[in-house]
C-alpha cells in the first residue's frame, strides 16, 4: 500500500469509469475528476500556478493569493494555501454557487465579492473580478496568478490529465471537454493530439461566448465565458475539431438523472456532457467498429445542492423537464 505524505500528492491519477448505453458500438469512459481531494480537477490547476509561482520565487511562505474564480479554482486554492501555509483570498460574484464559496471558506480563505454596480465604470463581471484580483495582489503585497493567461495552467493538464487519460483510453476516438478559462482542454488535448489520433470535441454553455459574441446570460457556473468579456489567453481553438452548446436545462436535468438513477453526482460541465455525448452518439450511424468516447468529469454534484439539485431553486427558473429525463432513460441504460 503507498502512503502518502503530502496532500498534493493525492491530486490526479484519478479513475476512470465505464457507462453503459443502448448503443453497444459506442463506449463511454467518465474520467472522474471529482476525485481530486477538494474535490474538482481544479486542483490541477492550483497546484501547477503555485508550484510555477514557488519555484521562481513569486509566491513566499506568508504571502497572500487573490484569484477571480467562478468557484472551484478558488476551492482548490483555499485548500492548498491551507496544505502549504499561505493566506488566501477568492474574488468571487453572486453567480458561484453557494455550497463552493461555503467550501472557500472553510478552508479558510477570505471571500471579496464583485458585483455588476460595484464598478461603475462598466466593464464585464469576470473582468472586473480579475483587475480586482491583480489590484488586491499589488496593494497587500500578495500575487494573482492568474488562471486565465498564465500558461503555467494549460502546461499542467499537459503534463498530467493528458498524460493520464492517454494512458487510460490511448485509443479514444473523441475526448470531450467544457471550456472557461479553456486550460484544462487546451491543455490535455495537446498532448492527446500530439500522442494519438483523438478528435476533441469542446462545449459550452449556451449563451457563452468564446465562439461567438453574441451571448446571453445562462445559470451554467463553471465553463463558459459570458459575452462582452475578454476571452482568456489560455484557450487553444485551433485545437479543437468539433464545438457546440448544451443549454441549462439539458445540463440540469441530466446531472439529476445520473445522480438519481445511476448514483453519480457530477457538477455541471459533466451534465453538459453527458447530455451532449447521447446526442452525438445517437446521430451517428450504428457502425461494426467500436468506438470510444471519454467525457472529462470536472467536478462533483455535492457543489451544487442549492442549486441544480435543489427542487425549489429549480422550479423557480423554470428548469425542471420530464423530457430530457425520458431521453436519457432510454439511452443510458
Ligand atoms: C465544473 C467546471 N467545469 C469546467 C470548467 C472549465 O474549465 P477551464 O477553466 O479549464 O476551461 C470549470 C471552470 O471553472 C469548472 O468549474
Amino acid at each position: 500500500m503507498t502512503i502518502n505524505t503530502k496532500l498534493d500528492e493525492l491530486i490526479g491519477n484519478t479513475p476512470i469509469l465505464e457507462i453503459k448505453t443502448a448503443r453497444p458500438d459506442w463506449k463511454i469512459y467518465l474520467k472522474l475528476e471529482y476525485f481530486n481531494p477538494a474535490g474538482s480537477f481544479k486542483d490541477r490547476t492550483a497546484r501547477s500556478l503555485m508550484d510555477w509561482a514557488e519555484k521562481t520565487g513569486k509566491l513566499k511562505r506568508g504571502m497572500e493569493i487573490f484569484e477571480s474564480s467562478s468557484g472551484n479554482t478558488a476551492k482548490a486554492l483555499a485548500m492548498l494555501s491551507a496544505a502549504r501555509g499561505y493566506k488566501f483570498t477568492a474574488i468571487v460574484d453572486e453567480h458561484a454557487p453557494a455550497d463552493k464559496l461555503r467550501s472557500i471558506k472553510a478552508y479558510g480563505g477570505k471571500l471579496h465579492f464583485c458585483s455588476d454596480d460595484e464598478d461603475k465604470k462598466g466593464g464585464h463581471l469576470v473582468d472586473i473580478r480579475r483587475k480586482t484580483a491583480k489590484r488586491l495582489a499589488e496593494e497587500r503585497g500578495g500575487i494573482n496568478l492568474d488562471q486565465y493567461d498564465n500558461p503555467e495552467n494549460p502546461k499542467g493538464y499537459y503534463d498530467t490529465l493528458g498524460k493520464e487519460i492517454f494512458e487510460q483510453v490511448p485509443d479514444a476516438d473523441y475526448l470531450v471537454g467544457t471550456i472557461g478559462t479553456g486550460s484544462s482542454l487546451s491543455g490535455s488535448g495537446q498532448y492527446i493530439k500530439e500522442h494519438g489520433q483523438t478528435k476533441i470535441i469542446a462545449l459550452e454553455p449556451k449563451g457563452s461566448s468564446h465562439f461567438s459574441p453574441h451571448g446571453h446570460g445562462y445559470f451554467i457556473s463553471g465553463p463558459g465565458y459570458p459575452a462582452g468579456a475578454i476571452l482568456p489567453k489560455n484557450i487553444d481553438t485551433a485545437l479543437f475539431d468539433k464545438h457546440d452548446y448544451v443549454a441549462d436545462k439539458e445540463a440540469f436535468n441530466t446531472m439529476r438523472f445520473f445522480a438519481e438513477s445511476k448514483g453519480l453526482l457530477v457538477g455541471d460541465s459533466s451534465g453538459m456532457m453527458l447530455y451532449y455525448a447521447m446526442k452525438f452518439i445517437k446521430s451517428e450511424p450504428v457502425s461494426e467498429k467500436i468506438k470510444k468516447m471519454v467525457l472529462i468529469i470536472g467536478d462533483s454534484g455535492e457543489s451544487y445542492l442549492t442549486h441544480a439539485f435543489c427542487d425549489e431553486w429549480m422550479a423557480e427558473k423554470n428548469l425542471l423537464d420530464e423530457k430530457v429525463t425520458k431521453e436519457l432513460k432510454d439511452f443510458y441504460i
